[in-house]
Parts: structure tokens; C-alpha cells; sequence
């Protein structure tokens, strides 16, 4: 499936809104990609696809996990929002053809994330957070920070992201708090 072939293939899969955002988040992946000397065809491909699993129904989420053998810990059992990227990562097999490690992987923990990411798997889950359409203010320190240190970016983003959950009053993963621990932790 070519590139054009995938673009039109989400547009029928997702809401308008996420749709622009994943078209958003493929070219910020591939900003940051060419900047870190990464594959950048895989970059598009993961920014593209990342939500490709979002706009479906919870049950249909749920039940998908059970098709291929997800195992969810009891956190990500409550919260449907966390899950997406889970059956995201299979779908791209069984719906575009995408057989990669690395882009599993990005799509698989691009909401979560997990300690000591590959590459192109922070990227993903920095640009899904960069891209221009998300207006949070604090967005801005991690859009000034990724090109010079990506770790520190993410630690600015883990932080974020448990403040908000925290504000919101929704589960936390505990994969979340881990990554924030292992890279906190890397820069001692
Ligand atoms: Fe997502
Ligand atoms: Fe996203």
C-alpha cells in the first residue's frame, strides 16, 4: 500500500478532527526524524497511522485486545483512552500491510509510553504532543526542548501528561509513571 493509499484508507477510519491531527502528527514525526538522522519513511508512516484505532467504539476496542492477545493490566482494563494505541499497533498489520517492529512499537506505546523507547518511538510519542494544532501552554516548552535534548523533552511531556490526568481525575497508567522515573533517573 503506498503512502497516498494509507492517507485515504484513515480518512474513512477517522473523525475529521483526528484525521488533520494525524496528518499533523506525520509531519512533525518526520521533522523531528530528519533533525535526529532517523528513518524518516517510518516516521511518516507511524505519525500517520498512530490513531488509526481511536474512532472505535470501546467494546469493539475491547474486543479487538482479545482477537490478538493484549494483555491489558488492570488500569488499562478501566480506561478505554489508553488502549487505542494497543490495537492501533495490530491493525496496521491486518489493515495496511505494515509488517515493522519499529513501527509497532511506536504506535503500540505512543499514548503510555515505556521506559528506555527506541527512537522512532519517542518521536512518535513527542509529535502526537507537538504538533500545532495542540494549544496547551506548556506544549511550547517541550516544542523548544526536542531538537536539542529529546530526553529532556519527555521528561517536560511525562509530567505534563501525569499533571493532567491528575486533573482530570482518570486513571494513571503506571508505564507512564515508570518512563518519567526511568528517564528522570537517566539524567542523574
Ligand atoms: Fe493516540
Ligand atoms: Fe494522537
Amino acid at each position: 500500500m503506498t503512502i497516498e493509499q494509507m492517507t485515504e484508507k484513515l480518512r474513512n477510519t477517522l473523525e475529521e478532527k483526528r484525521f488533520n491531527h494525524s496528518l499533523n502528527v506525520m509531519e512533525e514525526a518526520v521533522r523531528i526524524a530528519n533533525h535526529y538522522g532517523a528513518d524518516v519513511e517510518k516516521a511518516r508512516i507511524a505519525g500517520l497511522l498512530h490513531d488509526c484505532a481511536k474512532n472505535y467504539p470501546k467494546e469493539e476496542l475491547y474486543a479487538m485486545c482479545d482477537k490478538f492477545g493484549i494483555c491489558l493490566n488492570e488500569t488499562a482494563k478501566k480506561e478505554a483512552g489508553l488502549i487505542h494505541g494497543f490495537v492501533g499497533a495490530y491493525l496496521l498489520k491486518e489493515e495496511y500491510g505494515i509488517d515493522d517492529e519499529e513501527i509497532f512499537d511506536a504506535v503500540y506505546y505512543h499514548t503510555i509510553g515505556k521506559p528506555d523507547m527506541p527512537l522512532l518511538t519517542k518521536i512518535i510519542f513527542i509529535a502526537d504532543c507537538t504538533e500545532p494544532s495542540r494549544k496547551a501552554e506548556w506544549v511550547d516548552e517541550i516544542r523548544n526542548t526536542v531538537c536539542e535534548d529529546i530526553d529532556k523533552a519527555l521528561i517536560i511531556q511525562l509530567d505534563n501528561t501525569i499533571r493532567s490526568v491528575l486533573k482530570k481525575g482518570t486513571l494513571l497508567h503506571t508505564n507512564t509513571v515508570d518512563t518519567r522515573n526511568f528517564y528522570i533517573e537517566q539524567k542523574r
